[in-house]
């Protein structure tokens, strides 16, 4: 018998490797909804920071970064396009913009590196910002606009396309939480703006279809692990927000309404529009039902329980075996082809990334095994970079390599060194977690029990 110690836990092959980035957190020198939301200051965002010079991709670092996807064996990248830059008046397209993500995509297929690009990830120009963003009507027209000229101008050299960035997590984040811009707090708003974009998408899919047929489109979903914390209102509260938060979107591409339960509506022109669909997991809240001192009513909070180990904040639980069921159920509601278009952890010292990643996969292969049509993986991210609502909050870097935003010096982490092994062999072997990762051998190789 083969010990656990030359386990090999292999992939399929043509299985994509690659990390995840988005436009925003890592271009630099943007000027959109987010950049005039930063501008604001107030305590808005983490020490009133603002995006920059982020990660200076636009301006020439882009092409370093792709050297190191390079150097980790990676065969695929996730980025998005900036569509403040790319149309920054309605109907006015810069040329200018689109020959820079040209020639980044060159430079990615000069690597090896089979690009993913995603059309909206969170950002609006300011133009749309002003007519009411996605609550606006014609917004998934323009969109779709928007979509078409992207697949003209860059199409020959892009065969994925993510239209949408975590639906859910936009509309929920910009209109139910208001934690970020234009800071609403409406259930209306946020039922609204969900369904504009699955209109959105649906209208996007058909417009980059039209243009390059043998385009490969789907969107990116980010999936939670929803568990009730205390009991009854716990479980009732999991139950309903597992539903609304993983579920409900995928109502309208099964010929079904988008059903809020207080609200529903039919979007006949969903149906069909998915080629394949991401999947973005990054930990498991608890439902509890709890009353802050002073307060009347009780209310649902979500978190972590005590002991376990979670990220910083309202983080959540770190639990990354629990991409498994997400991956099952995710398939179950979609039944089509599944790239993990995002996974990490917030990390700065890269004490939990190793084996937090290398748990991951060890889940990942575990549904490729069980035939789950898993094609990709995409860890979130390269390198450190802007992190939303959160700035540059030192706790929240989440970069296979670290980044020093004063000097934009990069420095490999350990968790690099693990994904280069395991991306070159395409398998997660045993050798590579005891070189890279030995905190987690047990936990993925363990030793086999006798049985009674
Ligand atoms: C995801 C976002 C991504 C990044 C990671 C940490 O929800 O899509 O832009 O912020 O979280």
């Amino acid at each position: 018998m083969r010990d656990r110690l030359q386990a090999e836990l292999h992939f399929p092959p043509g299985f994509l490797w690659g990390t995840a980035t988005a436009a925003h957190q890592v271009e630099g020198g943007n000027r959109n909804n987010w950049s005039a939301w930063e501008a604001l200051g107030g305590g808005r965002i983490f020490g009133d920071h603002v995006s920059g010079r982020a990660c200076e991709w636009w301006d020439g670092r882009a092409e370093e970064d792709f050297a190191r996807a390079a150097s980790l064996h990676n065969n695929a990248l996730r980025l998005s396009v900036e569509w403040s830059r790319i149309e920054p008046e309605p109907g006015r397209w810069d040329t200018a913009a689109l020959e820079r993500y040209r020639a980044m995509l060159d430079d990615l297929h000069a690597r090896g590196l089979e690009p993913m690009v995603t059309l909206h990830h969170f950002t609006n120009p300011l133009w749309l910002e002003e007519r009411g963003a996605w609550l606006d009507e014609e917004t998934p027209r323009l969109f779709a606009r928007f979509a078409a000229k992207v697949a003209e101008a860059l199409g020959e050299r892009v065969t994925l396309w993510c239209t949408i960035n975590e639906p859910m997590v936009y509309a929920a984040q910009s209109y139910l939480i208001g934690h970020w811009p234009p800071a609403h707090r409406s259930l209306d708003e946020t039922f609204r703006v969900a369904a504009q974009l699955v209109r959105g998408h649906a209208a996007a899919y058909r417009a980059i279809k039209a243009v390059r047929p043998a385009a490969q489109i789907g969107f990116a979903k980010h999936q939670m692990t929803v568990a009730p914390g205390t009991p009854l209102i716990g479980h009732l509260g999991a139950g309903l927000i597992h539903y609304l938060f993983n579920e409900a979107i995928f109502g309208p591409f099964n010929g079904r309404r988008l059903n809020f339960l207080v609200r529903s509506v039919s979007i006949p022109e969903a149906r069909g529009t998915l080629d394949w669909i991401g999947l973005q997991y990054y930990a498991a809240q608890h439902i509890y039902l709890s009353r802050s001192p002073g307060a009347r009513l009780p209310r649902l909070e979500m978190r972590a329980p005590e002991g376990r180990p979670r990220g910083p904040r309202d983080w959540g639980e770190l639990a990354p075996e629990q991409i498994l069921p997400r991956l099952k159920h995710l398939y179950r509601l979609v039944r089509q082809p599944i790239y993990v278009t995002e996974a990490g952890v917030p990390d700065p010292d890269d004490s939990l990334r190793p084996a937090y990643l290398a748990r991951t996969l060890r889940a990942v292969w575990q549904a490729c095994m069980h035939n789950y049509p898993v094609r990709g993986f995409f860890f979130w991210s390269l390198v450190d970079n802007f992190e939303w609502a959160e700035g540059y909050d030192p706790r929240y870097r989440f970069g296979l390599y670290g980044v020093d935003f004063q000097t934009q010096e990069r420095t490999e982490r350990r968790s690099a060194r693990l994904y280069r092994a395991v991306c070159a062999a395409n398998a997660l072997t045993a050798a590579i977690v005891r070189e890279h990762a030995p905190e987690a051998f047990d936990v993925i190789f363990p030793t086999p029990q006798p049985v009674e």
